[in-house]
């Protein structure tokens, strides 16, 4: 509703920041910090819901596909805000079921939901007073459609978070918009100063749902023109709920309570609290198209992988104009849901694995009340009978399979844990070992070391793969003995080994490796050595040869790294199975 009160609202947000403090500053001791972080940290795993006018076209404008995420159409094909808006008016989900979806997020496992109460094309999901630019004035549905849902997640034991589009906005004129500068726009009817739209739109809006809504988290997204300064303009308004999570997209630079990587996994985690934010297809808004969905063993193997670095997994549905989940999301949260019955306590409440890299899977560890449990998450079960776990000194008082409950013995050999495993794991995406420690948790990671001839072997499975946001993820393919690191067409993509030296010298370094025509290039570079060269045709994706790729010269003893870089120019996909140091006599 675009009510009167306007004036009154910004009065009162303009009271607001003259007595800043008057609200008390946001919990910074890191017992409080750890106390507000508590429910987030425990949860691990939530759901993002990318729900807008933007599902009316679903990635179809003037009857042409437009290329790209859904919920950016009207900035892709530069729709008019004229154009866009007359979507609204077909914008009617009378199937909307806030419980229905609240249960099954909690039937996935999810422990949150985070949807979108505004996004970049400026459309609130919610009766705004400052704008008729809302569901309820500009929709023949006409209903807030975050109550509901706020109240479903509270009901069903979820947390519930809110997406605002801070800076971009599309439709209300000064909204920044990615690629234009401050004021400018694709149409003249969204054109004007940013700074104003800040204050008459993001500011009261931004009060709007703190105040409105019963939210536990605040999920600011593209900073697009955000300056400290800018940001100071929304920031304190988040004392107005004590205890509200907020992300790290305000400003650029910010930290927030967590940070964001998107559509990836970092490679080794990060230091501090982070969620990656993933689609289950290639879009986050609804586009009627996009059937390149991810399989439920990729979503519980990132769920996993995500744990295991100590990081959260929010992953992404986008509903239909109608308010319905798409069939393959619903089938997935589904299947999802039951892997977590069995074995969601290998997820809630984990931190990172305590390991270097698992050949066979991932870790995840519980530590409470000082006894410590570990998870193991078997993505390749050993066809062996034995699962080895060579870095772990601590005693094993107990280890089971989580999904069956039987007891599994364990020896100790020279290489380190050795669990006893039936031929077959239950589960084809992850099969979950159980391990009680007793005591603490004493562990000694082992890198890869020079065998007894000097020689250093980097196997493709322990590699770091790190993929930039928005990159097609290069990744860890094949199984057993046989992985091999592939998909790698995004050459921005690159991969990491750290390894020990104990003999120093010159090394020739081999790469095997499988390559397709046109010769694409590569960085090797090894403690501050560089190697740059082409590598042959070795006759096509799965024809492996071990290509020389140069000598380097390592000088001390210790911890190394060698990374493979591609070079972007004529760059065409490789796979790679393993990178040799040679000693060179
Ligand atoms: C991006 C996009 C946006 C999406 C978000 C999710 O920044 O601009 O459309 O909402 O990522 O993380």
């Amino acid at each position: 509703m675009l009510a009167t009160r306007v004036t009154a609202i910004l009065c009162l947000s303009g009271c607001l920041f003259a007595q800043d403090g008057a609200l008390g500053d946001l919990p910074t001791t890191a017992a409080e910090r750890d106390e507000r972080m508590a429910w987030w940290r425990e949860a691990r795993f939530g759901m993002f819901i990318h729900w807008g006018v933007y599902s009316v076209p679903a990635g179809i404008h003037d009857g042409e596909r437009v290329n790209g995420i859904g919920e950016w159409i009207m900035q892709r094909a530069k729709i008019p805000v004229v154009d866009y808006r007359s979507y609204a008016q077909r914008f009617n989900p009378v199937k909307y079921d806030a419980d229905a979806w609240a249960r099954l997020a909690k039937a996935a496992g999810m422990r949150y939901v985070v949807i979108t109460s505004k996004h970049h094309d400026g459309f609130a999901l919610f009766d705004s007073a400052v704008t008729d630019w809302d569901v309820v004035d500009a929709t023949p549905y006409g209903k807030d459609l975050l109550r509901p849902l706020v109240e479903a997640c509270k009901k069903h034991g979820l947390k519930i978070g809110f997406y605002y589009s801070q800076a971009q906005d599309w439709t209300h004129v000064g909204g920044s918009k990615r690629g234009y500068d401050d004021g400018d726009g694709w149409d003249p009817a969204h054109r004007g100063s940013f700074d104003e739209y800040l204050a008459r739109i993001a500011q009261p809006q931004v009060r709007e749902i703190l105040t409105g809504y019963d939210i536990d988290l605040i999920w600011w997204d593209t900073p697009h023109l955000m300056t400290q300064e800018r940001a100071e303009k929304l920031r304190p308004l988040l004392k107005l709920r004590p205890g509200i999570l907020s992300n790290n997209r305000l400003v650029a630079g910010d930290k927030g309570d967590f940070s964001t990587p998107e559509q990836h996994i970092p490679a080794t985690g990060l230091d501090s609290d982070w969620e990656t934010c993933m689609t289950m297809n290639d879009t986050w808004g609804y586009k009627s198209y996009d059937g390149n969905w991810k399989s439920t063993e990729t979503l519980v193997r990132n769920l996993v992988d995500a744990a295991s670095k100590g990081g959260n997994y929010l992953l992404n549905v986008g509903p239909t104009a109608l308010g319905e989940f798409p069939e393959p999301s619903v089938e997935r949260l589904r299947e999802i849901g039951r892997w977590m019955d069995t074995n969601g306590d290998s997820i809630y409440g984990t931190t990172a694995s305590p390991f270097s890299n698992l050949s066979w899977g991932r870790c995840t560890k519980k530590v409470t009340d000082g006894s410590v449990t570990l998870y193991l998450h078997v993505f390749d079960w050993p066809t062996s009978g034995e699962l080895r776990l060579i870095e772990l000194r601590s005693e094993v008082v107990e280890a089971k399979l989580m999904a069956t409950g039987d007891r599994l013995s364990v020896a100790r050999g020279r290489d380190g844990l050795v669990i006893n495993v039936p031929p077959t794991g239950p589960d084809p995406i992850d099969n979950v070992i159980v391990l009680k420690v007793r005591g603490e948790l004493d562990v000694r990671r082992m890198l890869p070391r020079q065998d007894k001839a000097g020689v250093v072997t980097l196997l493709a499975a322990i590699g770091d793969l790190h993929t930039p946001p928005y990159a097609e993820p290069v990744s860890l393919m094949g199984s057993a003995d046989k992985r091999f690191i592939g998909n790698w067409g995004d050459a921005r993509n690159w991969v990491e080994w750290r390894f020990e030296v104990s003999s120093p010298g010159e090394f020739e370094v081999i790469a095997d490796v499988a390559t397709t025509a046109s010769r694409p290039r590569i960085s090797v570079s090894v403690s501050g050595h560089e190697i740059h060269t082409s590598l042959p045709d070795t006759g096509g994706e799965r024809s492996y040869v071990e290509v020389k790729l140069g000598r380097i010269t390592l000088k001390g003893n210790g911890t190394q790294t060698l990374a493979i870089k591609p070079k972007a120019e004529g760059w065409s996909p490789i796979a790679l199975r393993r990178v040799t140091l040679r000693p060179v006599d």
